[in-house]
């Protein structure tokens, strides 16, 4: 499968080089001429990965969005519709919102006139979706959206990577509760000072 990162941060690298290790074929949307984070992965994954945005999206079957929020508001006004790709939102709207939206996903849903949207990937630290085995463990990782498909998908993903199990939350009004989930991980992480090392996991009985 064809997966498009736009971003090449924190987010991005993690899961760019976590998705190549599973066998994906992966472009990175980015920014030219490349910044350092950039150049500090494509040392890692390969110059040639890396494209424009544009052309990246075009060529994906799936499109991950790993860029604060105002610049995803920016990004996705410039790309308009989006014919039958599954989008998937790991920002969290802390730091920057899209202006008029409430996330990420709503200003997608809006504007690329999609429901092939997902939000996934939000919820913990990049340092886990670079590895989510915790002594053999695999963490949980969460989805949210109104199209079963795409879930389907952004949870095969978070699998791939290594996430034990990707839970649906629910449709586009559990979207903002994963990310309050996503400031519960910060709290504790950062707030709290428990350190980034730390993921959430389900047990059941
Ligand atoms: N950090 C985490 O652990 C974590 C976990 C879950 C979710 N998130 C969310 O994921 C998002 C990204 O976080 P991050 O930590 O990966 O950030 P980051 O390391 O600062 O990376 C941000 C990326 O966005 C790109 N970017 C910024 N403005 C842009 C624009 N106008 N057009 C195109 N690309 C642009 C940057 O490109 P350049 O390199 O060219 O500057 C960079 O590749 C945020 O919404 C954050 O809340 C973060």
């Amino acid at each position: 499968m064809v997966i498009c990162i736009i971003g090449s941060g924190n987010v991005g690298g993690a899961l760019a080089q976590n998705l190549i290790k599973a066998g994906h074929q992966v472009l990175v949307g980015a920014r030219f001429p490349l910044s350092q984070k950039s150049i500090n992965l494509a040392t890692k994954i390969g110059e040639d990965r890396f494209t424009s945005i544009g052309f990246a999206v075009k060529q994906s079957e799936v499109v991950i969005l790993t860029i604060p929020p105002d610049a995803c508001l920016r990004v996705i006004q410039e790309l308009g519709p989006i014919d039958n790709k599954t989008i998937i939102d790991a920002s969290n709207s802390i730091r920057s919102t899209p202006e008029g939206f409430p996330t990420v996903y709503h200003a997608v849903k809006s504007i690329c006139k999609t429901e092939k949207i997902v939000k996934c990937f939000n919820t913990t630290g990049f340092e886990n979706m670079l590895n989510p085995n915790y002594n053999g463990i695999g963490l949980d990782m969460f989805c949210a959206g109104n199209d079963n498909a795409s879930k389907t998908l952004a949870a095969q993903l978070a699998r791939d990577i290594g996430f034990e199990t990707c839970y649906d939350f629910g449709g586009e009004d559990k979207v903002q509760l994963l990310e309050e989930l996503a400031k519960c991980w910060i709290n504790l992480a950062i707030v709290q000072g428990h350190g980034r090392n730390l993921g959430l996991k389900l047990l059941k009985r």
